[in-house]
């Protein structure tokens, strides 16, 4: 490029920039797509179970997108006219700008192909849920190859992706080059070309704003951390007060009317019929409302082809009305959020959630209902109760300890069940070979009085 052809206006034989609509895809598919990167490095080498998991969600959902609006940008350019290149630009620059162009064609679709590839030859079949609502099919045919041709697809996409995401990074490298070769030495129109009414020069704010804009983009990549795992909470007041915890000492201050402590606290009794307040001397009998504060952990434990798994759940609600002294009153119930089960792997803790697994789209949460509760020792006890896991209830005791100090109590538990009987593990994973039947699960909490 000369100088005197820098700050020539664009001729007659085309537009001086790309269409409004080309524009605002090119922006758009440019962030999502360099977010998107992030993304990919932050899940691929995320050892934080629930989190790699939900990244792991985002990451296809917003690849698809770039799919989408990658094809849309296609069209449009295949049906409009772009901007002639700048007057007297030397062939190998229009070859090579039209080869950047078109690897990135490449890419923009190659890569969420790809992706979606991986995902639809999993061995294990796992439902993608675009932005956790838009169920996106697995691509056709693959699925339901056989077990051997499927792997082979799934090595394929993966080295399509990983070979992709590299030729990505010298795409961009090429084409930023280029962006700064013209604005800065050559101070042509072309960055004019995507950023409408931009001039040449390095004092153009559209420049500056689009550095900022990439540099915000790679920012909030790492920034984005997922709806948070929430901590172990108590049951939220609003939508299980009414069923069981109905609280042992009134919460005056609080809004909270207290409920009537008259019998053992009845799922039936409607918060509205517990307004007034209990007499003073009967509350002691009854049994106490707990609240699991932060901290409390839920764990299990398995093998997997050898390999010792720890494993997580991070969201699960517990409503627990327990007292040493009013065991034949007490009730406990822990409601399990099984799509938060995290082992570390994100690949892994997608197969979980899949319908081999947890089945996380029919049966979302498992819960530990327990009635009956016996006394083994001083400080210790077994709740009896039923666990409904993958639509399938079955009685399971759960003994623990259980310390109370004041106001404060701490419990452990732990208690081994056999996944087969809940059909956790379809098909392949059916048989004991790869994950044995016997899963270990335990509790660590700590509660203090409602
Ligand atoms: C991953 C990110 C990006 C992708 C995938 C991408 C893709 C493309 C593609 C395919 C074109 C050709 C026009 C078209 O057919 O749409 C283009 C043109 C352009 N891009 Fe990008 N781009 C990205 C990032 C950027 C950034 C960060 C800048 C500026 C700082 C930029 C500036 C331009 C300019 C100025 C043109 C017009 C070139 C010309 O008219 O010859 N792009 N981009
Ligand atoms: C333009 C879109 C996409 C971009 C830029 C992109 C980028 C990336 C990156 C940078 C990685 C990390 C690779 C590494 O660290 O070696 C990655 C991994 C991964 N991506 Fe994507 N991706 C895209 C679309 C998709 C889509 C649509 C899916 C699924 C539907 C997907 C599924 C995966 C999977 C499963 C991995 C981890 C597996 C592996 O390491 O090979 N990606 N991606």
């Amino acid at each position: 490029m000369t100088a005197e052809t820098l700050s020539k206006p664009a001729s007659a034989a085309g537009p001086v920039r790309y269409s409004t609509v080309a524009i605002i895809l090119h922006w758009l598919i440019a962030a999502a797509l360099i977010f998107q990167v992030i993304l990919g490095w932050r899940a691929d080498d995320g050892p934080k179970g629930a989190e790699t998991f939900a990244l792991f969600q985002l990451h296809k959902s917003i690849g698809i997108t770039i799919l989408v609006l990658s094809v849309a940008r296609l069209l449009w350019k295949l049906t409009h006219k772009s901007p002639p290149a700048p007057a007297g630009q030397p062939t190998w620059e229009k070859i090579a700008a039209s080869a950047v162009h078109v690897g990135f064609y490449v890419i923009m679709i190659g890569l969420p192909l790809t992706g979606w590839i991986i995902v639809s030859t999993s061995r294990i079949n796992i439902p993608t849920i675009l932005f956790g609502a838009i169920p996106w099919p697995h691509l056709p045919g693959l699925p339901e190859l056989a077990a051997g041709a499927k792997d082979a697809w799934n090595n394929i996409g993966h080295l399509g992706h990983g070979l992709l995401v590299k030729f990505t990074y010298v795409l961009l490298a090429l084409h930023l080059g280029a962006v700064a070769k013209h604005q800065i030495l050559d101070r042509d129109e072309v960055f004019g070309h995507m950023a409408a009414g931009a001039k040449p020069g390095i004092k153009e704010p559209r420049l500056w704003l689009a550095a900022a804009g990439f540099a915000a983009v790679v920012a909030a990549g790492y920034l984005y951390t997922p709806a948070k795992a929430k901590a172990p909470q108590p049951a939220p007041a609003e939508s299980s007060a009414d069923e069981l915890a109905l609280p042992e000492e009134a919460p005056a201050a609080a809004a909270a009317p207290a409920a009537t402590p008259a019998g053992p606290a009845t799922p039936a009794a409607p918060a509205e019929t517990a307004e007034a307040a209990p007499p003073a001397d009967s509350v002691l009998k009854d049994p106490v409302a707990w609240a699991v504060q932060k901290g409390s952990h839920l764990d299990f434990n398995l093998a997997w082809a050898d390999t010792p798994i720890q494993g997580r759940f991070s969201r699960w609600t517990a409503d627990i009305l327990f007292s040493p002294e009013a065991l034949d009153r007490s009730k406990l119930t822990v409601s399990i959020d099984l799509a938060s089960a995290g082992t570390g792997d994100g690949q892994r803790d997608e197969s979980l959630q899949g319908p081999d697994f947890f089945n996380t789209s029919a049966n979302p949460k498992a819960t530990f209902t327990a009635s009956k509760f016996r006394k083994t020792a001083e400080g210790r006890y077994v709740a009896d109760g039923t666990l409904d896991l993958r639509g399938v209830k079955k009685p399971l005791s759960l003994p623990f300890s259980l310390k109370i100090d004041g106001d404060t109590a701490t419990a452990r538990g732990v208690t081994t069940l056999d996944r087969t009987a809940f059909g956790v593990g379809q098909g392949e994973w059916a048989s004991t070979d790869q994950i044995p039947a016997k899963i270990k699960v335990s509790f660590a909490l700590t509660a203090k009085k409602k």
